[in-house]
């Protein structure tokens, strides 16, 4: 995006700095095709399938389209078992971008964070960290440890307007480390935090919380999955890094890290992933459950030439024009939202849109599930295919009882580089039409509930016939448009 100005102030909206060049053909269903299909895929959004979606707003990872330098450096990659050049182009990318001497890959993020979990948690254990993603508490609880969430009081207020409100509670987390400082397996520090909607981390704060792990002698680890917008963040609502590069912000932030580890589905614009780190005796921890787990340690599961597009999509998170593009659609969409009353995580964030389904239904029971009902009643209503993020993608407590999230979110997706305003528009239209007829939308229980990340393959059916009067009402207010 550029910072180009509009002649006509009035109509001044993000501009694209790229073209697009490949194109896929979109299908939008009728309403009632849609009610079938929202059915037959248990109400849960992952069970759709991508033909009978219209705007794919699940997830930014593995989605966000790739460059030309990208899919031309796919053709160069060196598909050997064990020592590839294209690994040696990685790491080389992997020194240049962020700084960092070492490396080991693995196949995306939640592989990354097995690999943590496997080397340092133990029964017992506590790891800290501002705000948790699920698949990562899935494997730290998985081995026995527990994860304690110390972000700011802040982050958990959806209307609160502060720019970083992924950061940490200091003094909780001093209090934390004196009272529990034996049972820390390591920090972990999530950039762009996700669950809470995609709110970014200060500088400040992580450099302050990564002195604080070094004083006490406690890993600090870094999910810099969402990096690429909280890069853009930093730059433009912390004073201190107004001036400085994205480079220079890249780098000091990873220098004061132990280490870093991302999804690349995410960071990159590719698939895959890799932990990172300059420190030697960290890494050979880690190392042997590499080969074991993942594949040889020169490709670690990846797909060669996809790391390949890593190599040089990591340069391209540097590039302001590429990485503004997410947070800048975003906050189009929020602003538009906002205007109209529907309650939306604000400030703007990355990684999405994210619609507060607490306050679309003040009324609906905690345990009907008020944001997978959003998530139904929005595929319905628009063919938009968005991501609980509330209490279905929470884990029950061990002893069955529901755990409700703090927030009840809709995370409407933007993956980068992917979609044109006027989809964002239509997307956001929709939302005003639901957020209209918000009355009808009722609730949802579980047929299939598994016990683990529920929320990938659990079904649910709606309490009653709501979604067919919201079919009704669409007829009325649309007639045969689709
Ligand atoms: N960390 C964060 C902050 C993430 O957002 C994700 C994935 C992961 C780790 C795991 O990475 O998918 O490559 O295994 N987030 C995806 C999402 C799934 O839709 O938000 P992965």
């Amino acid at each position: 995006m550029s910072t180009v100005k509009f002649y006509k102030e009035e109509h001044q909206v993000p501009l694209e700095m790229h073209k697009v060049r490949i194109v896929q053909k979109l299908f939008l269903l009728p309403i009632e095709e849609r009610l079938k299909k929202m059915n037959e895929a248990g109400n849960n959004t992952f069970l759709l399938q991508n033909k009978d979606i219209y705007m794919d707003m699940l997830t930014d990872s593995g989605v966000n389209a790739m460059s030309d330098n990208q899919q031309a450096a796919m053709f160069q990659a060196d598909d050997s078992y064990a020592g590839s050049e294209t690994c040696n182009r990685l790491k080389k990318a992997i020194q240049d971008v962020m700084g960092i001497s070492g490396f080991l890959p693995a196949h995306q993020g939640r592989a990354c964070e097995n690999i943590l979990a496997e080397t340092f948690c133990k029964p017992g254990d506590v790891v800290p960290m501002n705000f948790h993603f699920t698949t990562t508490k899935a494997h730290i609880t998985r081995l026995g440890a527990e994860v304690v969430e110390l972000v700011a009081q802040k982050g958990l207020q959806a209307d609160s307007m502060d720019p970083f409100k992924g950061d940490f509670d200091i003094p909780r987390l001093k209090q934390f480390i004196q009272e529990n400082k034996e049972r820390i397996s390591f920090l972990r520090i999530e950039t762009g935090t996700n669950l809470i909607g995609g709110q970014p981390i200060s500088m400040a704060n992580m450099l302050e919380v990564a002195q604080i792990c070094k004083d006490n002698g406690i890993i600090s680890v870094m999910d810099a999955s969402l990096l690429q917008d909280n890069l853009y963040f930093i730059k433009t609502r912390e004073a201190a890094y107004k001036d400085k590069s994205t480079k220079e912000i890249m780098h000091e932030l990873c220098a004061a890290m132990d280490i870093t580890y991302f999804s690349a589905r995410k960071l990159g614009f590719a698939r895959g992933g890799c932990i990172c780190s300059n420190n030697a005796d960290l890494l050979l921890k880690m190392k042997e459950y590499v080969p074991l787990f993942e594949g040889f340690l020169t490709y670690g599961g990846m797909e060669v030439r996809s790391m390949e597009a890593i190599a040089v999509g990591l340069y391209e998170t540097l590039d302001m024009e590429y990485i503004s593009q997410g947070p800048l659609f975003i906050e189009h969409m929020i602003k538009e939202l906002d205007a109209y009353g529907v309650p939306v995580v604000k400030p703007a964030g990355g990684l999405g849109v994210h619609l507060d389904a607490s306050k679309f239904f003040p009324d609906m029971p905690h345990n009907q599930y008020p944001a997978g009902a959003l998530a139904a009643a929005m595929y319905i209503a628009g063919g938009i295919r968005g991501m609980e993020r509330g209490t279905i993608s929470e884990q029950r407590e061990p002893d069955g009882t529901e755990r409700y999230a703090e927030l009840e979110l809709l995370r409407l997706a933007v993956p980068r580089r992917v979609f044109t305003l006027s989809q964002i528009e239509y997307v956001a239209d929709r939302v005003k039409w639901v957020w209209d007829n918000r009355h009808l939308v009722g609730g949802l229980r579980f047929v299939e509930e598994p016990s683990v990340l529920r929320f990938f393959f659990g079904r649910l059916e709606p309490v009653n016939d709501w979604q067919e009067k919201l079919v009704a009402q669409f007829r009325s207010d649309f007639g045969d448009s689709l």
